[in-house]
C-alpha cells in the first residue's frame, strides 16, 4: 500500500472506536491516511485522535474556511486513492444511496469518482429494515463495494447481524479495492471484488469448427454466451483469464486473454499453452469428432449424383485430457454437460468418467430455449452430490459458479 492515500470517512457508531486501529494498520503497510468525521462520528472518536494517528489534520466540517482555503472538499476526494467509510451507518448508506450531500463526509461521498469501500455497522433491526436492504441494493448497483457487516453481540446487547467487521479484515478489503481492476464492476451482489485477485484460470467457450473442405466446416448451436459471461465475471472477481475461445458469436470480454481458435485441436493446444492455472472452465461445446479426409480444396458435385462419404474420427478429449492427476493439473477443474434427458444421471456419470471436480449441467432440449438463449437453468454436481440452480440469466449463473470457485480456490 506504499503511497497509496485512503480518504477515511468516519460515521457515528460505536464502532468507530475501532478506527484509531485501522489507522495505525494503514500507516504501518505505508498508506497516508486523510481522516473526514460526520458529526455523530466526532462523538465517538475525536478529530484529535485521528489527526494524531494519521500524522495529518481531520476534517469535519464542509464549512471550514481555512481548510477549504487550503484544500477544496473535492480536492480530498480527487487526491485519495481510495475512499473507505468506516463505520458506515444506515444513515450514512441511506445519502449515499440517494445522493444527498449536506456535511462533508455526504459530499464527498457524492463527489468522489473513486472506488468506495464501506464498513457498515449497525443495530440488527436497522440492518435487516427494508428501507436499509433496498439501499443496499442501490449501492451495490452503483459498484460500491462492501466488508461485513458481521454477526455477533452488538453494543446494544442485542445478537445478529451488524457488526462492524474488524480492522485487519477491513485492512485485507482494503487492499483488495486497491489491487488494479481491468473494468469496473458488474453490478451484482455476488461478486466480491479481490477474491480472485492472483489466480489464473482457463476458460475454454464456444463452439469448435471442423473443416470438411476450405468453405465448409461441422459445428453446433453453441452461441459462446456462458463461457463468455463466466470469463467476465471471473475477470471481476480479480482473477487473470485466458479465455480460449472457438468461432462464437458473443464477443469476448474486454479485460481477458483471448486465445482464438477454430478447431478441438487448436483449442487442446491453446490450453495446453495457457497452463499452469489455478482452475480451469471448459464451458466450450468441443466437436466429438472431426473431418479425416477433409479436402484442401472446395469439394464438388461429381456428376454421378453421390454425395462425398465423411471419414471422421474422435476429437481430444480436453476436458479429460485436463483432469488427469499430475503436476500440470489445476487445482479445480470446471466441466459442462448440455443433456437432453436424465440429466442429473448422465452429468453424474460424466463427472466420473472425465475426473473433473465439478460438473455445470443443463438440459438443451428443445423447448428449453437454453441453448443460444440468455437463460440457463443448471444442476452442479460435485462429489457432494447434485445441486440444483433456480432458472436465472446466463450472467447471474456466471456470476454465481465465480462465487462458487472462488470459495473453492480459498
Ligand atoms: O462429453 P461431452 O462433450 O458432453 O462433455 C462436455 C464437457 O467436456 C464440456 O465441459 C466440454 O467443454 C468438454 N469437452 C472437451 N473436449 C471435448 C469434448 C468435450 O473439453 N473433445
Amino acid at each position: 500500500m506504499n503511497g497509496k492515500r485512503i480518504l477515511l470517512i468516519v460515521g457515528g457508531g460505536i464502532a468507530a472506536m475501532k478506527v484509531p486501529q485501522l489507522i495505525r494498520l494503514l500507516r504501518a503497510e505505508g498508506a497516508a491516511v486523510t481522516p473526514v468525521l460526520t458529526q455523530a462520528g466526532a462523538q465517538f472518536t475525536t478529530a484529535m485522535t485521528l489527526s494524531v494517528l494519521a500524522g495529518e489534520a481531520a476534517h469535519d466540517s464542509l464549512w471550514d474556511i481555512e481548510a477549504e482555503a487550503e484544500i477544496g472538499h473535492i480536492q480530498l476526494s480527487r487526491n485519495a486513492d481510495l475512499v473507505v467509510v468506516v463505520p458506515a451507518t444506515a444513515d450514512l448508506l441511506a445519502k449515499m444511496a440517494h445522493g444527498i450531500a449536506d456535511d462533508l463526509a455526504s459530499t464527498l461521498l457524492l463527489a468522489t469518482d473513486k472506488r468506495v469501500l464501506v464498513a457498515p455497522a449497525m443495530n440488527v433491526r436497522m440492518w435487516h429494515h427494508p428501507a436499509t436492504q433496498r439501499n443496499l441494493r442501490t449501492l451495490r448497483d452503483d459498484g460500491i463495494l462492501f466488508v461485513g457487516p458481521e454477526d455477533g453481540d452488538m453494543a446494544c446487547g442485542e445478537y445478529g447481524t451488524g457488526r462492524m467487521s474488524e480492522p485487519e479484515a477491513i485492512l485485507r478489503a482494503i487492499r483488495e479495492a486497491l489491487a488494479p481492476q481491468p473494468l469496473k464492476l458488474l453490478p451484482e451482489a455476488q461478486i466480491r471484488p479481490g477474491t480472485l485477485s492472483g489466480r489464473h484460470v482457463i476458460v475454454t467457450s464456444g463452439p469448435t469448427h471442423e473443416p470438411i473442405d476450405p468453405v465448409r466446416y461441422i459445428a453446433n448451436r453453441s452461441s459462446g454466451a456462458q463461457g463468455a459471461a463466466i470469463a467476465a465475471a471471473l475477470r471481476d472477481m480479480g482473477a487473470r483469464v485466458s479465455f480460449v475461445t472457438g468461432p462464437a458469436e458473443v464477443s469476448p470480454p474486454d479485460g481477458v486473454d483471448v486465445i482464438r481458435v477454430q478447431t478441438a485441436g487448436q483449442m487442446h493446444e491453446a490450453v495446453e499453452a495457457a497452463l499452469p492455472a489455478d482452475a480451469a472452465v471448459m464451458a466450450a461445446a468441443v466437436a466429438d469428432w472431426r473431418v479425416t479426409n477433409s479436402s484442401a480444396t472446395k469439394m464438388k458435385k461429381d456428376g454421378s449424383g453421390r454425395p462425398p462419404s465423411l471419414e471422421m474420427t474422435e476429437n481430444p478429449d480436453i476436458l479429460a485430457w485436463i483432469s488427469q492427476p499430475g503436476d500440470r493439473r489445476p487445482r479445480l477443474v470446471v466441466g459442462f454437460a448440455a443433456e437432453t434427458n436424465d440429466v442429473v444421471a448422465h452429468a453424474t456419470d460424466k463427472r466420473l468418467r472425465k475426473g473433473c471436480d465439478w460438473i455445470v449441467a443443463n438440459d438443451v432440449s428443445e423447448g428449453t430455449g437454453i441453448m443460444g438463449g440468455t437463460e440457463n437453468a443448471v444442476t452442479v454436481i460435485t462429489e457432494d452430490g447434485p445441486e440444483e440452480w433456480p432458472r436465472m440469466a446466463k450472467d447471474a449463473v456466471a456470476r454465481k459458479l465465480a462465487q462458487k470457485i472462488g470459495e473453492a480456490l480459498g
